[in-house]
């Protein structure tokens, strides 16, 4: 699938909002999820959330995503994904688990865009760190890709000064 280069900038007003079963495999996509990544409710539910992938991702950010998720946590993260057409879009907000009747069901997500004076710097500043992160990892065979990824994302994140990714993650709130 190619990329455009291209950013599709999400209104205020869309708030995105997924949930899948225990797997990731997702149960529920809302209209802002449609508009934005170009994919139909009928061509998402019951695809995993890979589709939306986008390669300049870090393996490492989801790994502790569904460390998080695994443990019975809430995650905050900011994520760059793709669209149908091939241009993506950035999205700050919360994975967590989904339960009923104190049951763990699937897990959900709330995403926005990200907004403010300065979300063009931030999106840069991520950009850059999600690219450097993801060639440490891309340098390594798939098995060592997620070790590598976490120790390179961890001191890049201690050079600028951020004890931990989630810490990090939520400036762009
Ligand atoms: C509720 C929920 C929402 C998710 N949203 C995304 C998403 O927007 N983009 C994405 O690439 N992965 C998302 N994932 C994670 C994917 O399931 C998958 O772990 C991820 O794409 C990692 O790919 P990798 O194994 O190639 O590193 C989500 C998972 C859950 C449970």
């Amino acid at each position: 699938m190619e990329l455009t280069g291209k950013e599709r900038e999400l209104k205020p007003s869309e708030i995105i909002s997924t949930r899948s079963d225990t797997r990731g495999v997702i149960t529920y996509v809302n209209s802002a999820f449609t508009a934005v990544s170009g994919y139909s409710r009928e061509e998402a539910l019951g695809k995993p959330h890979i589709i939306i992938r986008h390669p300049d991702m870090p393996r490492a950010v989801y790994f502790l995503m569904w460390q998080a998720l695994k443990s019975g946590e809430e995650f905050f993260g900011v994520t760059k994904n793709r669209c149908k057409n091939g241009d993506h879009y950035w999205a700050c907000g919360s994975f967590q688990p989904d339960k009923e009747n104190g049951e763990l069901i699937g897990y959900r997500s709330t995403r926005q865009g990200l907004i403010g004076v300065g979300k063009n710097a931030l999106k840069r500043e991520f950009d850059r760190l999600y690219r450097e992160v993801r060639e440490v990892e891309l340098a390594q065979p798939r098995p060592q890709q997620i070790e590598a990824g976490l120790e390179a994302l961890t001191r890049l994140l201690k050079k600028r000064g951020h004890a931990g990714y989630e810490d990090y993650a939520r400036r762009a709130l």
